[in-house]
């Protein structure tokens, strides 16, 4: 694990001076206002238990809040008794909402379908007797692996329904990766669908699923006994009699009504893969009351959500946690209406995000940096063909955003008028952490400086020991908070030793980060992410922001390649921005960009941040998530074979950088 303390380039982020408060009349009607953090610093456990009680519908009151004794593992609300379903669904179609839309459904190839609470209700129900019906209950591990299409929100809520615990896999991930999960979770039904589309075109699901669930390599049955099919393409499938179900004539045979099933608010609720320092994937698994009270907290204060009002679009996958928190349960928890759209940005045209959010009247806007850069990239007369004035909050998570791209999101998108909430979070807490509170906290251009109202966040040094404003060091939670992690599924010791070993007692986000003079926390990156050149410390966000930062500039990725002098050096890969890119020539080569860019990285930083190897190239490798897999910039950097390029999106990438390198646009001077 390599410090990230103290050291004087970490400065330069939160030298970051601009800071843009909500406007008096955003600030008179939001939800939050800023004697919410008064409230629970004053009694914590009482403010969530006020949360739990207010956002959620309880079929059995909770008499304890927090059991911490069997710490590290947390137990909230847990004689509480609830079914998340009814929460997301039921409780609005009786309380006179059922016609109120709760999914505004846009397919890739422009087909739509709009799905109230009742509707919802209806579907829900059906599915639930469905999956019954397949023999499944409470505790059963089910597998989705959907495109995002309504049948994906139903099929989880109808697991909830049921009290079965639902294991998504992101439908980019590859059979393999399908087989692993659905063995560590022994999941004995797969939800799927014969395709989804995907640029224009559809794409098969259903052969992976085929893959998937068929005896292994060392002839080893799966558990899989089930395979439900949305039909979604009506593309031809392959069918296995008595194993593969049509999901449509499963819910046709199914009745319109099913009473959701009673559960313990510590009942697991799903589990979700995500990739962790070894090859393995973590099983992190979450539980139903408290997920709930914080995701629903967070999704009505951190985007002030009027569920009456409100058009909402989270732009997530709901293959990764942003899509579970963010698109399923906590927006359906709070009765909002939000639209779902199926495929990419760039289908057909570059400017298909905007003219969604011009056709629907999106006022709620949630999504990563790495979009927001690649619109920075195509360029602002995209989303100037669009009217975007019904958009009132705007959101960011997944990376720490840069200062310009920050900029760039509130001023070409938010006309700068709207708030911006950068929300730190991770697949681990379930819910927003730290953030902005959009009608209080005067925003600071790339920073999620705040932890929320009940929660307890801290930079810490080697010794566990808070920093002072103006250092760096690591970043802990270090109070229990009602959405965490209860787990890791099926390994109990990994999660011990992962979150809670390296501050005993306390848990380590593996984050580093930064206090400004004003306390407001910055994150960095992953502390794995972190350089050490000359025995100085050097943050990737923060050389990567630097270069972000000149105008020539539309993404970058910074990583620390080993070098005999200087232990490590800085190597940068950058994407220009298209009225640019008649600087660089065919091989990728551009001198003066070179020369510009390590100019401007030293006035930046300061010459210890000045990147040996500047490479201009069209593409970064990324995670079908959208993370930079700096790993694979690191083996070439380092003239490596490339290692493990599976989870890439487009493995075609690889190679291009890999030739690009051979004539590097500037070595050292
Ligand atoms: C890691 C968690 C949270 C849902 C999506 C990612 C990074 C996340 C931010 C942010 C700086 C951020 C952290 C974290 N991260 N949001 N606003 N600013 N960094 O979930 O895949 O579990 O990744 O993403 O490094 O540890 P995840």
């Amino acid at each position: 694990m390599t410090d990230t303390t103290g050291t004087t380039p970490l400065e330069n982020l939160s030298a970051e001076r601009r800071a843009f408060p909500p406007s008096a009349e955003f600030a008179a009607q939001a939800n939050a206002q800023a004697e919410l953090y008064e409230r629970a610093r004053a009694d914590r456990e009482g403010f969530w238990a006020e949360q739990a009680r207010s956002l959620l519908s309880w079929s059995t009151d909770f008499s304890e809040v927090l059991d911490w004794s069997g710490a590290p593992v947390a137990r909230w609300f847990a004689d509480g008794r609830l079914n998340a379903c009814y929460n997301a669904v039921d409780r609005h179609v009786e309380a006179g909402r059922g016609d109120r839309v709760a999914l505004l459904f846009e397919g890739e190839p422009g087909d739509t379908r709009e799905i109230t609470y009742a509707q919802l209700l209806e579907e829900v129900s059906r599915a639930a007797g469905a999956l019954e019906a397949l023999g499944l209950g409470t505790g059963d591990r089910v597998a989705i692996y959907l495109p995002l299409i309504p049948e994906a929100v139903v099929a989880m809520l109808a697991c909830a329904r049921i009290g079965a615990v639902h294991s998504v896999v992101f439908g980019g991930f590859s059979a393999e990766a399908l087989r692993s999960r659905i063995d560590d979770a022994q999941a004995t039904v797969v939800i799927t669908a014969d395709g989804g589309y995907r640029r224009g075109a559809p794409s098969a699901l259903k052969p992976a699923v085929d893959e998937a669930v068929g005896p292994d390599d060392d002839g080893t049955p799966s558990p899989v006994q089930k395979v439900l099919v949305v039909r979604r393409t009506g593309q031809d499938v392959a069918w296995t009699e008595g194993r593969d179900v049509w999901w449509h004539e499963a819910l046709e045979a199914a009745p319109a009504q099913h009473t959701p099933v009673d559960v313990e608010a510590e009942h697991p609720l799903f589990i979700l893969y995500t990739s962790g320092t070894t090859g393995k994937p973590k099983g992190i698994f979450h539980t139903t009351g408290g997920y709930l009270t914080q995701t629903a907290y967070t999704h009505l204060n951190v985007f002030d959500l009027k569920p009456e009002q409100d058009v909402y679009w989270c732009t997530a996958d709901i293959g990764w946690v942003t899509g579970h928190s963010y698109v399923v349960y906590g927006p359906l928890v709070n009765g909002a209406t939000q639209v779902l759209y199926e495929g990419t940005p760039d289908t057909p045209h570059k400017g298909r995000w905007w003219e969604i959010v011009a056709k629907y009247g999106v006022t709620i806007l949630y999504t990563a940096p790495t979009a927001i850069r690649t619109f920075m990239k195509w360029g602002e007369d995209v989303p100037g063909q669009f009217d975007l004035s019904s958009l009132r909050v705007l959101g960011s998570v997944g990376e720490p955003i840069n200062p310009e791209a920050w900029m760039w999101y509130r001023r070409v998108i938010g006309a700068d008028r709207t708030p911006i909430v950068d929300t730190w979070w991770q697949t681990e807490t379930g819910a927003i952490m730290i953030s902005p509170l959009p009608g209080v906290t005067a925003a600071k251009p790339g920073s999620a400086q705040v932890p929320l109202p009940g929660i307890v966040a801290e930079v810490v040094d080697e010794e566990a020991k808070p920093v002072p404003d103006g250092a760096g060091g690591y970043l802990v939670l270090s109070e229990p908070w009602p959405s965490m992690l209860r787990g890791i599924w099926g390994d109990e010791q990994r999660y011990k030793d992962t979150y809670w070993s390296r501050f005993p007692g306390i848990y380590f986000a593996g984050d580093g980060a930064k206090k400004d003079d004003d306390g407001d926390i910055w994150l960095l990156g992953r502390v794995d992410d972190v350089m050490n050149v000359s025995g100085h410390r050097l943050s990737t966000a923060e050389i990567e922001s630097a270069l972000v930062s000149h105008p020539m500039v539309a993404e970058a990725a910074v990583v620390g390649a080993s070098d005999e002098t200087t232990g490590q050096a800085v190597v940068a890969f950058v994407i220009l921005r298209a009225e640019h890119l008649d600087k660089v020539d065919e091989a990728g080569e551009g001198a003066d960009v070179a020369a510009t860019l390590r100019k401007h990285v030293t006035k930046e930083i300061g010459p210890i941040a000045k990147p040996r190897t500047i490479l201009v190239v069209n593409e970064l490798p990324k995670t079908r998530s959208g993370k930079i897999m700096r790993r694979l910039l690191r083996d070439v950097a380092e003239h490596r074979e490339v290692g493990d390029v599976t989870t890439l999106a487009d493995s075609s990438v690889m190679a291009l950088i890999a030739q690009g390198l051979e004539k590097p646009a500037a070595s050292s001077d």
